[in-house]
Protein backbone atom coordinates (compact mmCIF):
# COMPACT_ATOMS: atom_id res chain seq x y z
CA UNK A 1 0.00 0.00 0.00
CA UNK A 2 0.94 3.54 -0.60
CA UNK A 3 1.80 5.92 2.02
CA UNK A 4 -1.49 8.15 -0.01
CA UNK A 5 -3.49 5.57 0.37
CA UNK A 6 -3.34 4.77 3.91
CA UNK A 7 -3.90 8.58 4.51
CA UNK A 8 -6.81 8.73 2.29
CA UNK A 9 -8.61 5.52 3.38
CA UNK A 10 -7.69 6.09 7.13
CA UNK A 11 -10.83 7.45 9.20
CA UNK A 12 -11.98 6.60 12.60
CA UNK A 13 -13.27 3.37 13.21
CA UNK A 14 -16.03 2.80 16.24
CA UNK A 15 -17.35 -0.40 15.64
CA UNK A 16 -14.53 -3.52 16.12
CA UNK A 17 -14.83 -7.02 15.05
CA UNK A 18 -14.11 -9.13 18.77
CA UNK A 19 -10.59 -10.14 17.32
CA UNK A 20 -7.23 -10.40 18.03
CA UNK A 21 -4.14 -8.93 16.70
CA UNK A 22 -1.15 -11.57 15.98
CA UNK A 23 1.96 -10.40 17.36
CA UNK A 24 3.61 -10.55 13.90
CA UNK A 25 1.64 -7.41 13.68
CA UNK A 26 1.88 -6.39 16.72
CA UNK A 27 6.07 -6.05 15.91
CA UNK A 28 4.87 -4.34 13.13
CA UNK A 29 2.32 -1.88 14.85
CA UNK A 30 5.14 -1.23 17.47
CA UNK A 31 8.00 -0.37 15.40
CA UNK A 32 5.97 2.32 14.04
CA UNK A 33 5.93 3.47 17.48
CA UNK A 34 9.40 3.40 17.87
CA UNK A 35 10.68 4.65 14.80
CA UNK A 36 8.97 7.81 15.07
CA UNK A 37 10.76 11.16 15.37
CA UNK A 38 10.72 13.10 18.52
CA UNK A 39 12.43 16.52 20.09
CA UNK A 40 16.26 16.03 20.82
CA UNK A 41 15.07 12.27 20.16
CA UNK A 42 14.07 12.21 23.98
CA UNK A 43 11.33 9.50 22.50
CA UNK A 44 9.22 11.18 25.96
CA UNK A 45 6.21 8.53 25.43
CA UNK A 46 5.04 5.40 26.90
CA UNK A 47 1.72 3.33 25.89
CA UNK A 48 -0.10 1.18 28.12
CA UNK A 49 -1.78 -1.53 25.26
CA UNK A 50 -4.87 -2.97 27.39
CA UNK A 51 -5.93 -6.09 25.69
CA UNK A 52 -7.36 -7.85 29.27
CA UNK A 53 -11.31 -7.87 28.48
CA UNK A 54 -12.51 -6.74 32.10
CA UNK A 55 -9.90 -3.85 32.45
CA UNK A 56 -11.72 -2.50 28.74
CA UNK A 57 -15.03 -3.00 29.99
CA UNK A 58 -13.82 -1.06 33.19
CA UNK A 59 -12.46 1.68 30.64
CA UNK A 60 -15.51 2.41 28.70
CA UNK A 61 -17.31 4.39 31.63
CA UNK A 62 -13.66 6.56 32.37
CA UNK A 63 -14.04 7.09 28.23
CA UNK A 64 -17.11 8.93 28.23
CA UNK A 65 -18.90 5.84 27.93
CA UNK A 66 -17.65 5.04 24.28
CA UNK A 67 -18.99 1.64 24.30
CA UNK A 68 -15.97 0.98 21.79
CA UNK A 69 -13.22 0.81 23.89
CA UNK A 70 -14.59 -2.56 25.16
CA UNK A 71 -14.81 -3.97 21.82
CA UNK A 72 -11.77 -3.26 20.20
CA UNK A 73 -8.33 -5.53 20.15
CA UNK A 74 -6.50 -2.90 22.61
CA UNK A 75 -7.39 0.63 23.99
CA UNK A 76 -4.00 2.42 24.06
CA UNK A 77 -3.19 4.94 26.62
CA UNK A 78 -0.76 7.39 25.48
CA UNK A 79 2.01 8.71 28.40
CA UNK A 80 4.62 11.24 28.49
CA UNK A 81 6.47 13.24 31.17
CA UNK A 82 4.44 16.24 31.17
CA UNK A 83 7.80 18.71 32.55
CA UNK A 84 9.67 17.93 28.83
CA UNK A 85 8.68 20.60 26.28
CA UNK A 86 7.74 18.71 23.13
CA UNK A 87 5.41 16.13 25.07
CA UNK A 88 2.32 16.71 23.53
CA UNK A 89 3.66 17.05 19.67
CA UNK A 90 6.12 13.53 20.42
CA UNK A 91 3.36 11.45 21.63
CA UNK A 92 0.78 12.64 18.58
CA UNK A 93 3.64 12.00 15.80
CA UNK A 94 4.17 8.16 17.05
CA UNK A 95 0.55 7.95 17.56
CA UNK A 96 -0.22 8.98 13.88
CA UNK A 97 2.49 6.88 12.46
CA UNK A 98 0.56 3.98 14.05
CA UNK A 99 -2.80 5.20 12.82
CA UNK A 100 -1.25 5.17 9.30
CA UNK A 101 0.76 1.93 9.53
CA UNK A 102 -2.80 0.08 11.44
CA UNK A 103 -4.34 0.65 8.20
CA UNK A 104 -1.75 -1.01 5.60
CA UNK A 105 -2.18 -3.97 7.71
CA UNK A 106 -6.17 -3.82 7.72
CA UNK A 107 -6.96 -2.36 11.43
CA UNK A 108 -8.23 0.48 13.05
CA UNK A 109 -8.21 3.08 15.18
CA UNK A 110 -9.84 6.10 16.59
CA UNK A 111 -8.33 8.87 18.63
CA UNK A 112 -9.96 8.94 22.11
CA UNK A 113 -9.56 12.52 23.84
CA UNK A 114 -13.30 12.15 25.65
CA UNK A 115 -11.72 10.38 28.67
CA UNK A 116 -10.97 11.05 32.77
CA UNK A 117 -7.29 11.27 33.15
CA UNK A 118 -7.62 10.30 36.78
CA UNK A 119 -9.69 7.53 36.25
CA UNK A 120 -7.46 5.73 33.32
CA UNK A 121 -4.08 6.61 35.58
CA UNK A 122 -6.01 4.92 38.16
CA UNK A 123 -7.05 1.46 36.05
CA UNK A 124 -4.20 1.14 34.38
CA UNK A 125 -1.64 2.57 37.79
CA UNK A 126 0.03 5.18 35.61
CA UNK A 127 2.45 7.36 38.45
CA UNK A 128 1.05 10.19 39.07
CA UNK A 129 3.73 12.50 38.01
CA UNK A 130 2.82 11.03 34.54
CA UNK A 131 0.03 12.48 31.97
CA UNK A 132 -2.18 10.42 29.65
CA UNK A 133 -2.45 12.87 26.58
CA UNK A 134 -5.38 11.11 24.88
CA UNK A 135 -6.32 7.07 24.04
CA UNK A 136 -6.53 5.12 21.03
CA UNK A 137 -8.71 2.22 20.20
CA UNK A 138 -6.97 -0.30 17.93
CA UNK A 139 -8.47 -3.62 16.12
CA UNK A 140 -10.06 -5.24 13.27
CA UNK A 141 -12.76 -2.70 11.58
CA UNK A 142 -16.62 -4.35 11.24
CA UNK A 143 -19.52 -2.71 9.67
CA UNK A 144 -19.63 0.48 7.21
CA UNK A 145 -17.80 3.74 8.11
CA UNK A 146 -18.48 7.15 6.65
CA UNK A 147 -15.46 9.43 5.29
CA UNK A 148 -16.03 12.88 7.23
CA UNK A 149 -15.49 16.16 5.34
CA UNK A 150 -13.30 18.21 5.30
CA UNK A 151 -12.46 21.66 5.03
CA UNK A 152 -11.26 23.00 1.11
CA UNK A 153 -7.59 23.01 1.37
CA UNK A 154 -7.62 26.97 0.05
CA UNK A 155 -9.35 27.88 3.64
CA UNK A 156 -6.64 26.47 5.45
CA UNK A 157 -3.06 26.40 3.34
CA UNK A 158 -1.67 29.70 2.53
CA UNK A 159 0.84 30.81 0.26
CA UNK A 160 4.29 33.05 1.32
CA UNK A 161 2.06 34.81 4.21
CA UNK A 162 -0.84 34.03 6.42
CA UNK A 163 -4.13 34.60 4.68
CA UNK A 164 -2.82 35.14 0.96
CA UNK A 165 -4.66 32.43 -1.28
CA UNK A 166 -2.74 29.16 -1.73
CA UNK A 167 -4.36 29.05 -5.38
CA UNK A 168 -2.90 32.81 -6.31
CA UNK A 169 0.38 33.03 -8.46
C1 LIG B 1 -7.32 14.54 19.79
C2 LIG B 1 -8.52 13.80 19.26
C3 LIG B 1 -9.49 13.36 20.14
C4 LIG B 1 -10.57 12.63 19.66
N1 LIG B 1 -11.47 12.09 20.56
C5 LIG B 1 -12.47 11.31 20.12
C6 LIG B 1 -13.32 10.63 21.04
O1 LIG B 1 -13.19 10.73 22.26
N2 LIG B 1 -14.28 9.83 20.52
C7 LIG B 1 -14.46 9.64 19.18
O2 LIG B 1 -15.36 8.89 18.80
N3 LIG B 1 -13.65 10.26 18.28
C8 LIG B 1 -12.65 11.07 18.71
N4 LIG B 1 -11.80 11.66 17.82
C9 LIG B 1 -11.95 11.40 16.38
C10 LIG B 1 -12.46 12.61 15.60
O3 LIG B 1 -13.81 12.81 15.88
C11 LIG B 1 -12.21 12.35 14.11
O4 LIG B 1 -10.83 12.20 13.87
C12 LIG B 1 -12.75 13.46 13.22
O5 LIG B 1 -14.15 13.58 13.36
C13 LIG B 1 -12.42 13.20 11.75
O6 LIG B 1 -12.93 11.97 11.36
P1 LIG B 1 -12.00 10.82 10.80
O7 LIG B 1 -10.96 10.49 11.86
O8 LIG B 1 -12.92 9.66 10.55
O9 LIG B 1 -11.34 11.32 9.55
C14 LIG B 1 -10.73 12.40 18.28
C15 LIG B 1 -9.73 12.87 17.40
C16 LIG B 1 -8.64 13.54 17.87
C17 LIG B 1 -7.56 13.97 16.91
Amino acid sequence: MQIQDAIKTRLSIRRYANETIPDTDMEILLKALQLSPSANNAQNWEFVFVGDPDLKHNLIKACSSQRFVGDCAYLIAAVVDPAQKWHMVDITIALTNLTLQAVELGYGTCWIGAFDENQVKQLLKVPPQKKIVVCMTLGTPTGKHVPRSRKPIDSFVYRDQFGRSWNQR
